[in-house]
Order: structure tokens, then sequence, then C-alpha cells
């Protein structure tokens, strides 16, 4: 299995020397917030390169790796909203969507998730939920709301380490993300307005498409 994995990221795409740069720099600094995997990374690049979308929305920038790697992959008259309530990954957001000269196509805007998308309007053919876990079941009727007929919802790390499907490896101190993380995909899973898979990459997504 580990060698399927190495494998599949042996054949992964290059990224732009800014993207490789920025990964390498949060893997080593502590204070930054861990980004996506490679393997979603790929994932979202080729949902990107599918469905073409016009508005992107993501909850749960960090310092900006997987907004300026979607702007990377739409075309220029696309536009990417992203939500981030740490002040200072918002900061650092801001200046790395600067230095790459993006600043018109990612807007970012610093607040508590379920409150920014509680006043956000509509229209977003894509969303990367990237958020904190335990919110997820929160978000979920203003993202439902933001989300267009035909659009896609990508949920982040719902496996969350292997704990969501397996019991025995729920460490303690998560049994309520763990919880509310269940409690989330029985929602997008059996919601009818959405239909929706499960896919063991990375730390697991959940593909939503809204009806
Ligand atoms: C896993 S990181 C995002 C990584 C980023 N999407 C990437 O791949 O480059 C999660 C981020 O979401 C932010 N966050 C968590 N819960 C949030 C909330 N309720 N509202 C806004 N931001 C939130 C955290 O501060 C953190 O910076």
């Amino acid at each position: 299995m580990d060698n399927e994995k190495e494998y599949i990221r042996s054949l992964l795409p290059r990224r732009s020397a800014f993207l490789e740069e920025l990964r390498r720099k949060s893997s080593l600094t502590e204070s930054y917030a861990p980004i996506v995997a490679p393997d979603t990374e790929q994932f979202i690049v080729t949902l990107l390169a599918l469905k073409k979308p016009r508005r992107v929305l993501e909850v749960g920038t960090a310092v900006g790796y997987s907004s300026i790697l979607m702007a990377d992959n739409l075309p220029p008259d696309s536009e990417i909203i992203t939500v981030e309530r740490y002040k200072k990954h918002a900061e650092i957001a801001v200046d790395n969507i600067f230095k790459v000269g993006y600043e018109s196509r990612i807007r970012v805007i610093e607040g508590e998730a379920a409150e920014v998308l509680s006043w956000l309007d509509g229209d977003f053919d894509f969303i990367f939920l990237d958020a904190a876990k335990a919110q997820y079941i929160e978000f979920l009727p203003e993202l439902l709301r933001l989300l267009n007929s035909g659009g896609i919802l990508l949920s982040d790390n719902v496996l969350f380490h292997g704990m969501t499907g397996d019991d025995g490896s729920v460490v303690r101190r998560k049994i309520t993300i763990v919880k509310r993380l269940r409690m989330y995909l029985e929602a997008v899973t059996n919601h009818p307005l959405l239909t929706t898979t499960l896919i063991p990459i990375g730390d697991g997504v959940a593909l939503s498409v809204k009806k």
C-alpha cells in the first residue's frame, strides 16, 4: 500500500517554484496550518479542469497555498474567495497572493467562516471546504445555499487520519471531531440535494455535486 502511494506520488506533476517553496516552508513552520496533501491537490486540479468553475469559494485559506494553486489552474477571469479566521494566516496569505500577482483574482476574507458564509452571496461553481473539521456540519446549510446547481463541494480530511471509519483508531481528544465528521458524512451522503462519493485520497475527501 505504501509502495502504491509512493508510486502515485512519483507521478504527480511539479508545481511552480513559488508553490513548492511555500509547501516546503509550511512543513517547516509550526505556526502555519497544514496544507492540502499532494495527491488531493492533483485531484483538485483535475476537478477544476473538468468543471471549469467561474467562481470558487474556499473555506480555510491558511497561508494561501491552495487558493494560489487553484488560480494557477483557472482562467484569469475566474474569481476565488477564500475565508480565514486566524489573522496571522490571513495576512501571510494576502502577502503570498500579492507576491504571485493574484491580488485581483483571489479575495481573502478574514473572519469566522460561520459568520462570513451567512452574508456571502451565492453563485459558486466550486467550493473547497478545508477549515475546522468539527464545524463542517454547521457550515453545510450555508454551503448548499451558496453552491450552484451542478456545482461541486469538495470537503477535505473527512477520513481524519483513519479515525472516522475506525473506532479503534480514535484518540480520546479527537472524539468530538470524529463524531461531528461522521454527522457531516451522514448528511452529505444522504442529502436529497447532493450526490456524494467518499474517496480515500490524501486524508480522505467527500466529493459532492449539487443536483
Ligand atoms: C488545513 S488549513 C487550510 C489549508 C489550505 N486550504 C491549503 O491547502 O493551503 C485550515 C485553515 O482553516 C482555518 N480555519 C479553521 N476553522 C475556521 C473557521 N471556522 N473559519 C475560518 N477559518 C477557519 C485555520 O485557521 C487554518 O488556517
